[in-house]
């Protein structure tokens, strides 16, 4: 939670920048008969064209350079060879470094063209619930339980199971940094963060209960009761009267 650097600020941004494109790229590919395998041969290609570090591949033992999880499957999924097709939803979650600093963000992308009206009410709420968590930001002082409890709301609002044992956190020198930032809380509780700090908010939402399970492959985390799952991320700076994305395109 200590603030980082204007310089630290610059790679995060910089790099952020790069993360926020390579990721619209990626959703681009995302197709019937393409596998999550190929998704990531590409993440591997454009994170070293862009002179990015490939932070995830190795990390904790982590297989790959980016997480791949398809439908119940929700975060920290192992990419695959088998195919999308039709009617999937996918969430691409890619970590990177920029000279040493560490940026985070995930999307979901749907496989087709027209999702059903639950799915677009999982994926919508899901990404609103990030936007409305990054516009409690009010700045210095703000509250960690702030950015929660306006997550919490919109997940709510659009009837979502709100996944309550996996949170976002603090990134930068690392990428899991102080605090943890749940998705769901009280207002005007919780850490306050000081202007520099940078944080990850990441609401994970699924279209039925919150319970999750570690699959056999020891790191895709599914929904129990095997609902379908949405994710956003976006690696947020806290500055002095509000927030600044850094991982938009
Ligand atoms: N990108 C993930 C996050 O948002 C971190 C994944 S760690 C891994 O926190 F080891 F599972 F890849
Ligand atoms: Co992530
Ligand atoms: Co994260």
């Amino acid at each position: 939670m200590t603030p980082k650097t204007a310089q630290e600020t610059e790679w995060m941004r910089q790099g952020g920048r790069q993360l926020g494109r390579i990721l619209k790229e990626l959703s681009q590919e995302v197709k019937p008969g393409v596998s999550g395998k190929d998704i990531a041969g590409l993440a591997a290609q454009k994170v070293k064209e862009a002179k990015l570090q490939p932070v995830l591949l190795g990390y904790d033992g982590f297989p790959d350079v980016i997480c791949i999880s398809v439908n119940d499957s929700i975060v920290h999924g192992v990419p695959t060879k088998t195919r999308f097709k039709e009617g999937d939803l996918v969430k691409l979650d890619l970590t990177v470094a920029n000279r040493g600093m560490v940026i985070d963000s995930a999307i979901t992308v749907f496989v087709g063209n027209n999702p059903p009206a639950d799915v677009k009410r999982l994926i919508g709420g899901t990404k609103k619930a990030l936007d409305r968590g990054i516009s409690a930001i009010k700045g210095e002082g703000t509250r960690v339980g702030d950015i929660a409890n306006a997550v919490q709301d919109v997940l709510n609002s659009y009837k979502l199971g709100i996944i309550r044992d996996l949170v976002g956190h603090g990134v930068g020198h690392g990428i899991h940094e102080d605090p943890n930032v749940p998705n769901y809380g009280l207002k005007g509780t919780g850490p306050v963060l000081p202007a520099g700090a940078t944080i990850a908010i990441e609401p994970m939402a699924s279209l039925g209960d919150w319970q999750i399970d570690v699959l056999k492959d020891g790191w895709t985390i599914a929904m129990r009761d095997h609902s379908l799952g949405a994710h956003f991320e976006h690696t947020v700076l806290i500055t002095d009267d509000g927030a600044e994305i850094l991982t938009l395109a």
